[in-house]
């Protein structure tokens, strides 16, 4: 037994955790299913580092140091379940189990509480950063025990992304399902970024009327200021390609309806448990369903929109895009922060989001500048309440709003939907109303249950007697 640590599982993602973990000093024994991809990667990449080539999994638990790393690479759900329990009849008391796949984090919970019975330890872990960042440096989002932390943090770290300060992009998030449930918020934010990047492309597109070609220039451009991202960059590179079969703009020839794996999706599930109103996130994964529903797109064909003549819109709107973008893009992630406070409470994971904003700058899908912003303003005060009202992004917003509100009137004239943008600033109009329209709501479910209302100006529960004189009972 010489590994310091055994992946098993190696599709792309665990062959590239496996080579990084390799290129870093580490012996890594390595497995899977088919033994052929096993022998590929000593193949190919064998002069990486050192590696463990092993065939059954009894013999890859065998060769890992105690007490022993195995970590699973492989897909979330009964898959997963499988090889726990395949690696966990082959190991001993004090072993450890790591999941880097994308696991529902209420799986991960049930998995920690069951291994830890047999005295094994169980880590759930995000890893974020696609193909590239596993091999290169993830960001990586650590649940479990702290005792699983203080031997396996560092060798996570040493194979994480770093800050731009040297800080390397992983840390303990807190207790069993804690790192899956940042990933799951990771990724859900990931889906709202993107629709607001699309909106922002398809208002340039059909509203303005520009070519791909000239807005990959313009979010070029953008990347070089506040709302420089890598998935920004990532975009204008997409809309500056060719499709070399016809010649067209790639863009154009990509079927129009976005697929998902479930992570957004589980975030809405989840947000709505909990109370937490992420509505970008929400109206990020209704647009990817809008998209591929194809009996509603077909059936809604022939209906009216405004007459595009009627309705120029000019290229002045370029810039008030880019400040749309940005306040959009402050609420996703403002709304995602709140779901993580609200699960932390909920769960007791006392996760720190200050720490969850830091081992997001670099490395992971979201990776953006503003990101350190985000760290400062957590780290300031972690009572901010919401991040919205941190001095900087409540100033960013002020000066952008007049921006935001435009093209969100612009977009509803021209009929370009903008589900992001717009629920994003119906969100922030919402939080800063003094009053809501929830107090006649409160009314109208008093009126037709009696579900009772409270007062302003005095403490208690009331009901009026609508069916009767219409007297109030104080209850
Ligand atoms: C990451 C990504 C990754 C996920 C894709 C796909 O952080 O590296 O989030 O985990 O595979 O984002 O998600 P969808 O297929 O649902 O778009």
């Amino acid at each position: 037994s010489s590994a310091d640590i055994g992946v098993t599982g190696l599709a792309v993602m665990g062959r590239n955790l496996a080579r990084n973990f390799a290129r870093n000093g580490y012996t890594v024994a390595i497995h899977n299913r088919s033994y052929a991809r096993t022998q590929e990667l000593v193949d190919q990449f064998g002069n990486e580092g050192s590696f463990v080539a092993t065939e059954t999994v009894a013999e890859f638990v065998k060769s890992l140091r105690r007490p022993r790393k195995a970590m699973i690479m492989v897909q979330a759900g009964t898959a997963t379940d499988t090889v726990i329990e395949a690696l966990a009849e082959h190991m001993e008391p004090g072993d450890m189990i790591i999941d880097g796949g994308n696991a529902h984090f209420a799986d991960t919970r049930r998995r920690e509480a069951a291994l830890r019975k047999r005295d094994l330890l169980f880590v759930g872990t995000g890893v974020s950063g696609g193909e590239e960042g596993a091999l290169l440096g993830p960001a990586i989002m650590p649940g479990g025990a702290t005792e699983a932390y203080a031997s396996l943090g560092p060798m996570l770290e040493s194979i994480a992304a770093r800050a731009a300060d040297g800080t390397p992009c992983c840390s303990h998030v807190g207790p069993d399902g804690a790192g899956h449930f940042v990933k799951m918020v990771h990724n859900g934010i990931e889906y709202s970024d993107m629709q607001l990047i699309g909106e922002a492309y398809d208002l340039l597109r059909r509203g303005i009327g520009l070519e791909p070609r000239r807005i990959s220039e313009i979010f070029a451009e953008w990347n070089k200021g506040e709302l420089d991202s890598y998935l920004i960059e990532i975009t204008a590179e997409v809309l500056a390609h060719t499709d070399a079969e016809t010649g067209s703009s790639f863009v154009d020839v990509i079927v129009d309806q976005a697929a998902q794996k479930g992570t957004g999706r589980w975030t809405v599930q989840n947000a709505l448990n909990l109370g937490v109103p992420v509505t970008g996130i929400a109206e990020a994964t209704f647009a990817r369903a809008l998209s591929s529903g194809n009996v509603q797109r077909e059936a809604a064909r022939q209906l009216a929109g405004p007459n595009p003549a009627e309705h120029e819109v000019s290229e002045d709107m370029i810039d008030d895009v880019r400040q749309a973008l940005f306040a959009s893009k402050i609420v996703a992630y403002a709304q995602g922060f709140d779901q993580i406070a609200a699960a932390s409470a909920e769960y007791d994971w006392n996760i720190d989001l200050g720490a969850c904003a830091s081992l997001w700058r670099e490395g992971c899908i979201i990776r953006a500048r503003f990101l350190d912003r985000i760290t400062e303003a957590w780290g300031a005060n972690p009572a901010l309440g919401s991040l919205l009202a941190a001095e900087e992004f409540s100033s960013a917003i002020a000066q952008t709003q007049d921006s935001w509100r435009r093209v969100v009137a612009t977009a509803a004239r021209v009929g370009v939907p903008t589900p992001g943008f717009s629920s994003a600033l119906s969100y922030y109009d919402g939080l800063r109303s003094e009053r809501l329209p929830a107090a006649l709501i409160q009314g109208q479910r008093d009126f037709f249950g009696a579900h009772t209302y409270r007062r302003i100006d005095k403490d208690g529960t009331f009901h009026t007697d609508w069916s009767g004189d219409r007297s109030e009972l104080s209850l």
